[in-house]
């Protein structure tokens, strides 16, 4: 019939794939779900296992004091020999992943204990983590960096545009124009600053820095006019991202706008910090009380964002777990097939976190330092941190152990990820087992379509599964 035809066709394709690699068994000799293959190296047939059994032909049941496994928080389960046997109160032992301790791994270590935040961050005990709560200037993971640039008003990196107020007041019949272009720190002349109209009610002077900046502090200074000294004694602080919706500055926990002590005289320069940092493309000053007339010049300070970003707002996963990056999105330098076997090709498409089945990793022809694993973004993001995962193939634990990352943005010319201190090819720590998540951050984070994992050590196989963290911006 048809469906015997079929069947034939089907039979003879599946024989012709195989001839060139290992065949499957005539018979299945292997119980319990196991493949049987033959033509690999001397055995007449090698039985592949399903999960939970193993023994030459599937037979025997994988239980033992490390199946399943008694460790929690991703330690790893070790047999003890049975010389050591007594002297401890169990057969294995668990090796922790750091953070953890106790039998175990049950106790979340308090990650804190070292003090690992500098210039008085406070630290928040996370699980194998912390995070600090940085005063400003000091930003980054341990508070390490500052964020105190002079952002241009004084040097000029801010151009008049990008200065705007609510009103402008002319002096002496109209001749002097004390306009907002002129508000910088230390402006020198005659007409020097910026004052507001003298029927202004709601007077404000505004920033657009072009791009979302951080700013962790503000200048300020009066100005003296015919003989007369001017300044704002009290001021508050707006900021917008796109030049519409304001939020009016509030210190940390405070439900009132926080209003800032101004000027004293009409020289001296007053320094107020940003406690937290604003983040705002726009930045307003508005005055409270004015001496005279609303008179200013300033200067703020901050940093860009991108060069010291805090990671805690752009880590999402970017995809490869929840397969939002599709197969098409990934690709390696080579493939690996187990036993030369088609069936278990070890695909860049498989290099997913958590991804199950008995091959379920990236692992490439070779192993060797010219292998690479790529993922095309299909547009430019901004990377904050990677996690990477090794596997097991057919019972071998294989992960890679130290690696580096290179990022591009069209695909052919590329820039690998620097340590910030040595200036050499950074390298990150992998893996120590086939199944703990291992995550690095990216210090500075960076910007990118394309990126690449360089793995530089490995365990058995380079071996990998992984996910991307960062955020559209
Ligand atoms: C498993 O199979 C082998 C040979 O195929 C046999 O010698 C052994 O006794 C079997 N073991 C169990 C637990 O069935
Ligand atoms: C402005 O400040 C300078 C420097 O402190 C001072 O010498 C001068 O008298 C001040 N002028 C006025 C009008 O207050
Ligand atoms: C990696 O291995 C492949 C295949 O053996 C070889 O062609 C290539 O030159 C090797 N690269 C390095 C850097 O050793």
């Amino acid at each position: 019939t048809d469906g015997d035809v079929i069947t034939l066709i089907m039979v003879y394709t599946l024989c012709l794939c195989l001839r060139l690699s290992g065949e499957y068994c005539k018979v299945n000799l292997c119980h319990n779900g196991g493949t049987c293959v033959t033509g690999v190296g001397e055995d007449p047939f090698i039985c592949i296992c399903a999960d939970g059994f193993g023994g030459d032909t599937c037979n025997l049941t994988e239980i033992g004091p490390c199946n399943p496994n008694p460790c929690k928080n991703d330690g790893s389960c070790e047999v003890i020999s049975p010389t050591r046997r007594g002297d401890v109160f169990n057969e294995y032992i668990c090796r922790c992943q750091p953070g953890f301790e106790g039998m175990h791994c049950q106790i979340n270590e308090n990650d804190c204990a070292k003090q690992p935040c500098k210039n008085g961050g406070s630290c928040r005990d996370l699980d194998g983590d912390y995070a600090c709560q940085c005063p400003s200037p000091y930003v980054g993971k341990q508070c390490q960096l500052r964020c105190i640039s002079l952002l241009g008003m004084e040097g000029g990196a801010i151009v008049e545009s990008q200065i705007s107020a609510s009103s402008v007041h002319y002096g002496i019949m109209g001749l002097q124009r004390w306009g907002p272009e002129l508000a910088r720190l230390n402006n020198q002349g005659v007409v020097n600053a910026w004052t507001s109209a003298t029927h202004d009610r709601n007077p404000w002077i505004e920033i657009n820095m072009q791009k979302k900046m951080r700013l962790t502090g503000i200048i300020t200074q009066g100005a003296s006019r015919m003989g007369t000294a001017e300044y704002i004694k009290a001021f508050k602080v707006a900021s917008s991202f796109d030049g519409n919706n304001y939020v009016t500055y509030k210190a940390d926990g405070q439900r009132r706008d926080k209003v800032f002590v101004g000027n004293a005289d009409n020289d001296s320069t007053k320094t107020n910090l940003f406690d937290p940092p604003i983040i705002a493309q726009y930045i307003r000053i508005i005055p409270v009380v004015c001496r005279k007339a609303c008179t200013l010049r300033m200067e703020l300070v901050g940093c860009e964002l991108n060069v010291y970003s805090n990671t805690a707002g752009c880590s999402e996963p970017l995809g490869m777990k929840s397969r939002l990056i599709s197969d098409a999105q990934l690709s390696a330098s080579s493939t690996y097939r187990t036993w030369g076997i088609d069936t278990f090709t070890w695909h860049p498409q498989f290099a997913r976190l958590d991804k199950a089945g008995k091959t379920n990793a990236w692992s490439p022809a070779h192993n060797n330092r010219s292998e690479w694993i790529q993922v095309d973004l299909e547009k430019t993001k901004r990377l904050t941190g990677i996690i990477t995962q090794g596997a097991k193939d057919f019972g071998v634990v294989q992960f890679v152990s130290v690696f580096k990352v290179a990022y591009s943005n069209d695909g052919e010319l590329w820039s690998t990820v620097k340590d910030e201190k040595t200036g050499n090819d950074q390298l990150f720590q992998g893996n120590i087992d086939n199944n703990a998540h291992k995550k690095n951050v990216f210090e500075p984070p960076f910007f990118a379509r394309y990126v690449r994992v360089l793995p530089w050590e490995w365990h058995e196989r380079i071996t990998l599964r992984m996910e991307l963290l960062g955020c559209d911006d």
